[in-house]
């Protein structure tokens, strides 16, 4: 298991932690399939991380957006580097087929990352969303 649901920091809006949820059920089956080398689950699994993060990531930026919010760049471009991330070992990934290298990438940078965008970003546009309600 990559993520334990206490892993993950509440947020003051609950459409945010609902994406949240759903993201780490999916991380969780990925990682497993990582874990057991399963080439064709990883396969299989990874289309839906990238439309799962492209969800996640693309209503948190309509919902500030719509309310104007300041830090709203500041909170895209964080969201904008692991997209960059996530293409480039989806890119390597149909090239090299290396759940190792997956695994590292899981384990030592985006399990950390999640976190503390929840806990830094998220968090803090989840309060100004709700005050704007
Ligand atoms: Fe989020
Ligand atoms: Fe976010």
């Amino acid at each position: 298991m990559l993520l334990r649901p206490e892993d993950l920091p509440q947020v003051a809006n609950e459409m945010m932690n609902m994406l949240h949820t759903e993201e780490l059920e999916v991380f969780n089956r990925f990682h497993d399939a990582i874990v057991a080398k399963d080439i064709e689950k990883i396969d299989e699994i990874f289309p839906e991380i990238l439309f799962d993060v492209e969800d996640h990531f693309s209503t948190e930026e309509q919902m500030m957006e719509a309310q104007g919010y300041g830090f709203y760049q500041m909170h895209k471009n964080d969201h904008d580097t692991m997209r960059k991330k996530l293409a480039k070992f989806h890119m390597r990934w149909e090239k090299l087929k290396s759940p190792t290298e997956l695994q590292n990438f899981l384990e030592n940078d985006f399990k950390q990352w999640i976190k503390l965008h929840i806990s830094k970003w998220d968090s803090e546009a989840a309060l100004h969303l709700n005050a704007a309600g």
